[in-house]
Formats: structure tokens, sequence, C-alpha cells
């Protein structure tokens, strides 16, 4: 499959998406603390999305027969990705959450997230943010014009390895537009010099997932929360990226809500 290439219009539209899937994003780092459940983020989450006129791509988003329930992803400790919010779920000191959001904003899709830790974590969860946040600079930094796709891949798995942890196998990044999932798959995980070339104009999901243990990853029951097969913590961070001639820009980065709406 080809990988779609975003001409001006397609770019200006893709910067109004992210800046508000990163805008909402950033307001709901600051709410994380002990006690909160994962339900107040997202309330939160959704409110924040209506306010700036935009929609979740993720409530309703079909998978084989089932429909996401939720308007954010909220993933806490083992959990890797897809976490299902809940009145259930509360956070405590020394846990770790991804915030994962995705929005629609006139026919166009911003993906972004970011891994917060709940109060003091020890220092091993510490390092397992650090790193994977730098693995996603790493990887943003290998999206050249004139790389390939394993070259992103080879980037992350290499610093996460050197490190000492584990990449998911089982979830990759995507590119990213008119719809959540277009072509190509980046994976964080792979050969320097393999998979397509990087051109001008593409928009990708560059997104690390990262485990403290081994890279194995299984499915709840309720069909969505991947979680790590051997319940050791993950971290997962993500910018959407559009590739120019000029380096990799982060279309991801929050603006002020006046300019947004
Ligand atoms: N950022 C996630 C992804 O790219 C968002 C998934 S939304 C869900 O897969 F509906 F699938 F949960
Ligand atoms: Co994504």
């Amino acid at each position: 499959m080809t990988i779609p290439i975003k001409n001006r219009e397609g770019i200006a539209r893709m910067r109004e998406a992210c800046a508000i899937a990163a805008t909402v994003l950033d307001q709901l780092k600051p709410l994380v603390r002990p006690g909160i459940t994962t339900q107040d983020l997202e309330e939160a989450g959704r409110d924040h999305i209506a306010r700036l006129g935009a929609r979740s791509a993720c409530y309703g988003y079909q998978h084989g027969s089932r429909r996401y329930p939720a308007h954010t992803c909220i993933s806490v400790n083992d959990e890797v990705v897809h976490g299902i919010p809940s009145l259930r779920r509360v956070l405590h000191e020394g846990d770790i959450v991804s915030l994962d959001v995705v929005v629609w904003y006139e026919g166009y899709v911003g993906d972004n997230a970011y891994s917060v830790p709940v109060g003091a974590v020890t220092p091993a969860i510490e390092k397992l943010l650090r790193v994977t946040r730098e693995s996603l600079e790493l990887g943003v930094r290998a999206a050249q014009v004139g790389n390939r796709i394993g070259d992103i891949s080879a980037a992350v798995q290499t610093y996460v390895e050197a490190n000492g942890f584990s990449v998911v196998r089982d979830m990759v990044g995507h590119g990213v537009g008119v719809s959540m999932h277009e072509p190509p798959e980046i994976p964080n995980f792979g050969r320097k010099g393999s998979g397509d070339r990087i051109r001008p104009g593409m928009t990708l999901a560059i997104e690390p997932m990262v485990n403290l243990g081994a890279y194995k990853t299984k499915t709840l029951s309720d069909g969505w929360t991947i979680v790590t097969a051997d319940g050791s913590p993950s971290a997962h961070f993500e910018h959407t990226v559009l590739t120019t001639e000029q380096g990799p820009e982060i279309l991801t980065v929050p603006r002020a809500a006046a300019r947004v709406a």
C-alpha cells in the first residue's frame, strides 16, 4: 500500500487536528495524582475535546465486532495501550499512567500519547519513562526525508534495548491523516535501511511502547486492553510527525486554546 502524501491543504488541516490532540493531552497530564480514577481523566478529556470543537477518534472505533467505549485510552502500569477508563480504576502513588488522545477535526486525525508518573515512582520506572520518551525523540529524528521507515524502527529499538528494556512487537506506529491508521506500519523494532522510503508530506504517528520486562503482550477479556504478559510496567509516548525536506516536524504540540478555537 502506498503511503499517502499530504498537500498544503491536508498539512494545514493536520496541524489543526494535531494541535487540538496535543492541547487536550497537555491538560490531562497535570490532573494525574493519587486518588483520581481513570474515568476522571476520561471525562476531562472528553469535555476538552468537545470544547475545542473536535471529536474523539477512539469513541466508537471499530475493531472486529467491538466498538471502543470511551473517548480516551488510559493505560495503567502493566497496561500497554487501549486501557478502557473506569470508575473502579483508582490511581495510586507509584503507578504510571499512559494517556492516549486521538481526535478528528475537519476530516483529519491527530494522535498522541504520553506516560505520566503518579506521585513518586521507583527509579526503575523513572528510567523506563525517560528511556521511552527519549526513544521517541530518536525515532522522530530518524524520520528524515531519504531515510526509510526501518530507520525509525531501528533507532527506537537500539536505544531501548541498550537500556535493558524491550519494545512491544504486537502493536506498531502508523501513518495518520484522513483516518486514524494509514500506511505505513511503523514498528518499534526492525532493521536500518528496510521498509519504505520517507518522502516529504508524510504524516506519521511514531509511538514506542516499551516494557520493563519482556516484550510479549496479551489482550484482556474486555477485548481492548493490551497488557504485558509478564505483568511488568509499560510506557508509551507518541507524536504525529510531518516529514519535510527541512527535517521532521512534530505536529502534536499544544497551542493556546484561543488560537485553536
Ligand atoms: N493511538 C491509538 C492507536 O493508534 C488509539 C486507539 S483508539 C482505540 O491505536 F479506539 F482503538 F482504542
Ligand atoms: Co497511534
